[in-house]
C-alpha cells in the first residue's frame, strides 16, 4: 500500500497522535537503525534550508541513506522532463520521494503515480503536512495539550500553505482562531468555510497591536514575495507586520510564538531572548518529526 503524505487532511486524528507520540520516541533517541537499506530521496524544484536539510538528517540519523538535488536546475527537469518521468524514473532508485514543488497538486499527481511512498514538502501555496505535524508536535511540548486553545495567525494567510495545513490539522481540537492579515493576504474563502462547516469560531482582523493578548500561541509567517505575480504589490504588503518585544509585555504567561521560518521583517531580532519565542525549538522539533514521517510511510513502525 502506498503510504504517500500529501496532505494532512490524508491523516485522522488518531494518525496525527500518533505520529506526535513516534517523534517523542525519536526526541529521546535520535540516532538507530530503522532505516538501515533504505533510501530517500529529496527533490527540491524550490529552495529550502529547514525540510530538506531535516528530513536528510531524520534519514542519515535512522541509518538510511539519501540521494536527490536541492536545485532543479541540476537535475533534467531543467531539459524539459516531465515530473511524470521524474516521479518514474526516481522510484526505480529510492524507497521514498520527499518533494518540494512549485505547483499545486504536483504532490497529489506524483503520488498517483509513484509505486513508492511521496511525501509533500510543500506544493506552492497549498499544503506543508510535515511542517503542519511539527507544529503541532511544538503546540503540544508547550501548552501540554492541543485542545481548546487559542490560535492566532499573523501575515500572509493567503499564499501560506503552512496557515492552510495547520488549520485542517487543528480542526480535531476545538481551537479558536484569530486571522491577522491585511486585505490582500487574508486567509482564502475555503478556509472560512472549512472553519464555518466544521463549527470552528474565528474572528478576522487587518491590525496587528494588542491583538493577540488572548493567545496561547502566536503563528507568525513571511509574505511570500514567490507567489506574487504582481511584485508592485509585494512591495506594497512586505513588511506590514513585525512583531517587537515590547509588543509581548500583556500576553499570557503560556503563549508561545511560532514561525515556519525563514523570517525576513515578521520578528524584530530582539524578541529572540524573550523566554516566549519559539521559532528555533520549532525547526528543531522537525528532525524527530520527520524521524516519525518516515518511519510510517517506510512501514518500519506501526
Ligand atoms: N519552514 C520551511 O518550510 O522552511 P524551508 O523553506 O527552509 O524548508
Amino acid at each position: 500500500m502506498n503510504k504517500s503524505l500529501v496532505s494532512i487532511i490524508d491523516y485522522n486524528k488518531d494518525e496525527i497522535l500518533s505520529i506526535l507520540n513516534s517523534a517523542q520516541q525519536f526526541e529521546a533517541n535520535p540516532n538507530n537503525d530503522l532505516l538501515a537499506g533504505k533510501v530517500v530521496a529529496t527533490l527540491f524544484f524550490e529552495p529550502s534550508t529547514r525540510t530538506r536539510l531535516s528530513f536528510e538528517t531524520a534519514v542519515v540519523r535512522l541509518g538510511g541513506k539519501v540521494i536527490g538535488f536541492s536545485d532543479a536546475a541540476t537535475s533534467s527537469a531543467s531539459k524539459g522532463e516531465s515530473l511524470n518521468d521524474t516521479i518514474h524514473m526516481v522510484s526505480c532508485y529510492a524507497d521514498a520521494i520527499v518533494m518540494r514543488h512549485p505547483l499545486e497538486g504536483a504532490a497529489r499527481f506524483a503520488s498517483e503515480i509513484s509505486p513508492v511512498p511521496i511525501i509533500n514538502a510543500g506544493d506552492g501555496a497549498n499544503q506543508h503536512p510535515s511542517q503542519t505535524l511539527l507544529d503541532l508536535y511544538s503546540i503540544l511540548k508547550t501548552q501540554g495539550t492541543l485542545e481548546n486553545l487559542n490560535i492566532c495567525m499573523v501575515g500572509d494567510l493567503k499564499y501560506g500553505r503552512t496557515v492552510h495545513s495547520l488549520v485542517h490539522a487543528m480542526s480535531h481540537f476545538n481551537p479558536t482562531f484569530k486571522f491577522i492579515a491585511p486585505e490582500e493576504l487574508k486567509i482564502p474563502e475555503e478556509y472560512r468555510v472549512f472553519c464555518k462547516k466544521n463549527k470552528i469560531n474565528f474572528s478576522e482582523s487587518v491590525e496587528l497591536n494588542d491583538n493577540f493578548n488572548d493567545a496561547d500561541i502566536l503563528y507568525m509567517t513571511r509574505v511570500q514575495k514567490e507567489r506574487f505575480q504582481d511584485l508592485m504589490e509585494y512591495e506594497h504588503v512586505k513588511n506590514v507586520y513585525t512583531l517587537h518585544n515590547d509588543m509581548l509585555d500583556n500576553t499570557k504567561s503560556n503563549l508561545k510564538i511560532l514561525h515556519p521560518l525563514p523570517r525576513v521583517n515578521e520578528i524584530n531580532m530582539d524578541v529572540d531572548s524573550n523566554g516566549k519565542a519559539y521559532y528555533f525549538q520549532q525547526a528543531q522539533n522537525g528532525l524527530y518529526v520527520r524521524q516519525a514521517i518516515l518511519s510510517k510511510v517506510l512501514n518500519v513502525i506501526d
